[in-house]
């Protein structure tokens, strides 16, 4: 049932606040994560040395997200492919590895046949950060850490990719805190997870302002999507969205290789889509900016007020909240999966069931 919303994607949309409340209930305190909601074989969680990620399509966008979290709280090396090169090749499993599916259906083809040669690896333990309780990939992997977005009928991943970020920032947190992050860090980050439903909900708000540009924005026919660090994940998300909906061609980079190729697509006709947090990058993002601006290239800038960024005669500026800087990737995402699914509606495609697409790719 879609309720008062036109599609189930904008449905999708608005439930995050509330699934983002029900991927945390039960796994963080007042000031900890609690290491339970692992199951009983959270030894794990000591144990571990190295992480290999393993997802297809947003999924593994998510993965590519927690890479950035894992290294940087917890100091252990994480790398991140997609389950269809994976599942191909042979891949070296330093010891004390913990294997780490993503998966909204747990269905999926090739993160199945990934899991299944891992478990032949030598790995410390599998877990499947996974949607649906009954699915495959729940009953093969040793653990599993269940996301609790509910069913999710549009094709086009939304509310299950940012539950997936949300339970990725848990399971880094839990690792980093054996790692030797500090108490202190930890309850910080657990104050940030905790007002996380709200600064999403917030996000929401734009929705109209969002609808105005896609209307603006729904003519082009191929986009470029900027951002750096965490980011780059969510742009490369964001692109994802907008070409399976929309049709439109996009693509994604990290800012700081503009100029190592794709500066030179950019001319009027090539809008910029630049996911910019406040953080410490941003003098080098802005700086990024202006090489698009002086080319005559229309900039979509996502950004807090505190970037002191806004609307100019090539600037088209909508606000993002201004979050802890551990929440950026899941409170940007929002404002982009609005983009796509104006610009879809404005074009008139089939924003639930896009054209060649299956929810669930249960073969190769
Ligand atoms: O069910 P999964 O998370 O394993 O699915 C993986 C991809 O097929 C999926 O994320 C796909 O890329 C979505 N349609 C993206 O919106």
């Amino acid at each position: 049932d879609k309720g008062e919303f036109r599609h189930y994607m904008m449905k999708e949309i608005y439930e995050q606040p509330k699934v983002i409340s029900a991927c945390l209930e039960g796994r963080i305190s007042e000031t900890k994560v609690l290491t339970s909601c692992f199951g009983a074989d959270s030894g794990f969680l000591k144990e571990v040395e190295n992480i290999h990620i393993v997802a297809c399509g947003t999924s593994y966008h998510a993965g590519m997200v927690a890479k950035y979290w894992i290294e940087d709280l917890a100091g252990i090396p994480c790398s991140v492919e997609v389950a269809s090169e994976y599942r191909y090749r042979k891949v070296a499993v330093p010891k004390k590895t913990l294997f780490l599916t993503l998966s909204q259906s747990g269905e999926t083809a090739d993160t199945l046949a990934a899991l299944r040669m891992a478990k032949e690896q030598g790995y410390l333990t599998t877990l499947a950060i996974c949607n649906v309780p009954s699915s495959t990939l729940v009953r093969e992997s040793a653990l599993t850490l269940l996301t609790n977005a509910g069913p999710e009928i549009g094709v086009a991943s939304t509310k299950a990719f940012t539950t997936q970020l949300t339970a990725l920032l848990i399971t880094s947190v839990a690792i980093a805190v054996e790692n030797g992050l500090s108490a202190e860090k930890e309850k910080e980050l657990v104050q940030a997870m905790r007002s996380l439903p709200a600064y999403v909900n917030d996000a929401l708000l734009q929705d109209a302002h969002i609808k105005a540009v896609a209307d603006r924005f729904a003519n082009k026919n191929n986009a470029l999507f900027l951002g750096r660090g965490t980011m780059f994940p969510i742009a490369l998300e964001g692109s994802l969205k907008l070409k399976e909906i929309s049709y439109i061609h996009a693509e994604a980079y990290p800012a700081g290789e503009l100029k190592h190729g794709p500066l030179a697509l950019v001319d009027e006709d090539m809008p910029i889509i630049a996911l910019v947090p406040h953080n410490d990058m941003l003098d080098k993002l802005k700086s990024n900016l202006q090489e698009v601006a002086a080319r005559g290239g229309e900039l979509y800038v996502f950004a807090d007020k505190d970037t002191d960024l806004h609307n100019e005669e090539n600037i088209i500026f909508t606000e993002v909240p201004k979050v802890d800087s551990i929440l950026e990737p899941i409170v940007h995402t929002i404002p982009l999966q609005l983009l796509s699914y104006h610009v879809a509606v404005v074009k008139g495609t089939d924003v639930d069931q896009p054209r060649n697409l299956a929810k669930s790719v249960t073969v190769e």
